[in-house]
């Protein structure tokens, strides 16, 4: 072997992350063996020993249209060859076209205007210091069982324990009950989740705000949706003083809850400020922050650089899954093949026991496992057994949420309903005995 070629044996591939990775980044492990992929294509999954899978996963969701897609590729590959990286100090039309075609999916009144960065975490820092920066103000809500990325200040607006370090986080964020009409402290009753972003306002804060940021469905949380009429509500009670409202659309986005290409679009808001990541590049590093102008504009008289925000590579594979969405109806797939995946989860649900809440949009959809239905109580260590299972039937799906008792499901969007019948199959069993 020499120094280029890849040593693909499983104790080598082992060996080597083992040795070499920081425990930063080796230590988050979702199975009790490593499962090794060698390609994709489409919403299948091939590991290096020919096994197939069927991705409900997506890579965390960033595969979006699909495993290795033609179109993507081949924008790719043209802008490869031509010029890997441009800096925003210099003028380049890929990512300046890709802004505009970002900005004509926004809602139609404000002006947008769009910031790219490489990846999540970034772009929702850079919203905080948006938010911060046009309001003057400092204090921020964000909700409990929030997930928004491992940087200081994303890690600071996360409210879940486990990815909090102990670390000084940012002061003046304040985390407020989270609005969990399954789990949550006042089931559906918004009203109740409401009155507490008052009580949190009053004794938790100056009393003026920079701003609130939500995920219009909670994606590492556990695929959690808001209580009807909830984020208007908190929305103008934000504004009332003086914030804005950001939307992490970071999973939730580019038409994967079927019914809207952004998930906010659904609850009559308008946010001052948008993040996006992940299925915005099917795979490649890039996010972005589209914000309202006049938002944006705070940030003028000082110095803000992303090296590789804007990367023409990344741009030109953004624009191809803008068009591949239109083009294949993938938006409409989730909706119709989204609803079928969801009628057999709740099937199965009437069948086995130990499931205790089916939810979600789309093909943003999540099974929560309780070993007991009255009381909740989370089956933590049956939902890990179970997981373990759906790997041996071939399926590739998340273990989420704070108790680890979830069954995350957002496959990249070309998911077919003849893949539906399989995963039915496939969860049956896996349920079989629970
Ligand atoms: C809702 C949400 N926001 C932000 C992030 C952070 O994105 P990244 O991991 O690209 O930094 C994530 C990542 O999982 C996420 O799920």
């Amino acid at each position: 072997m020499n120094d280029f070629e890849i040593d693909w044996s499983t104790q080598g591939i082992v060996a080597r992350r083992d040795t070499y990775y920081a425990a930063s980044q080796r230590a988050f492990v979702p199975y009790r063996t490593p499962l090794i992929f060698s390609r994709g294509e489409g919403q299948y999954l091939w590991d290096e020993k020919g096994r197939k899978y069927i991705d409900l996963l997506g890579m965390n969701v960033c595969i979006s249209v699909g495993h290795a897609h033609p179109a993507v590729t081949a924008a790719v590959i043209d802008q490869v060859n031509r010029l890997q990286h441009c800096t925003t100090m210099f003028y380049h039309p890929v990512p300046a076209h890709f802004a505009q075609e970002l900005v004509a999916r926004m809602p139609s009144g404000p002006d947008w205007v769009v910031h790219f960065t490489t990846s999540g975490a970034e772009a929702v820092d850079l919203a905080l210091v948006m938010a911060q920066t046009c309001t003057g103000h400092i204090d921020m809500l964000a909700l409990r069982n929030a997930y928004h990325g491992a940087t200081i200040g994303a890690q600071s607006l996360t409210g879940i324990s486990g990815f909090r370090h102990r670390i000084p986080l940012l002061g003046g964020i304040h985390h407020i009950a989270n609005p969990d009409p399954y789990r949550g402290a006042f089931g559906e009753d918004s009203a109740a989740y409401l009155a507490e972003i008052d009580r949190t306002i009053a004794y938790a804060t100056s009393g003026s705000l920079a701003g609130l940021i939500v995920e219009p469905i909670q994606g590492y949380g556990g695929i959690v949706e808001l209580p009807a009429g909830y984020l208007k509500a908190a929305a103008r009670k934000v504004r009332e003083r003086g914030g804005v409202l950001i939307v992490d659309e970071v999973q939730s986005g580019f038409g994967r809850t079927g019914d809207t290409f952004w998930a906010f679009e659904a609850h009559d808001v308008m946010p001052e400020i948008v993040v996006m990541a992940k299925g915005i590049g099917n795979g490649f590093p890039l996010a972005a922050v589209v914000a309202q102008r006049h938002v944006a504009e705070s940030l003028a008289s000082k110095f803000f650089f992303n090296t590789y925000g804007a990367n023409p590579v990344s741009c030109a594979a953004g624009r191809a899954v803008l068009r591949v969405i239109d083009e294949e109806k993938l938006q409409r797939n989730a909706q119709t093949v989204g609803a079928a995946l969801k009628a057999v989860l709740t099937r199965l649900g009437q069948r086995h026991e130990i499931v205790g809440d089916v939810r979600g949009r789309g093909l943003m959809l999540a099974i929560e496992l309780v070993t007991h239905r009255g009381n909740k109580t989370p089956a933590t260590k049956e939902t890990t057994e179970i997981f373990e299972k759906t790997r041996e039937q071939g399926l590739v799906v998340s273990k989420s949420g704070a108790n680890r008792n979830i069954l995350r499901m957002v496959p990249p969007m070309c998911l077919t309903l003849a893949d539906v019948e399989a995963v039915s199959d496939a969860l049956d069993r896996c349920f079989e005995g629970y």
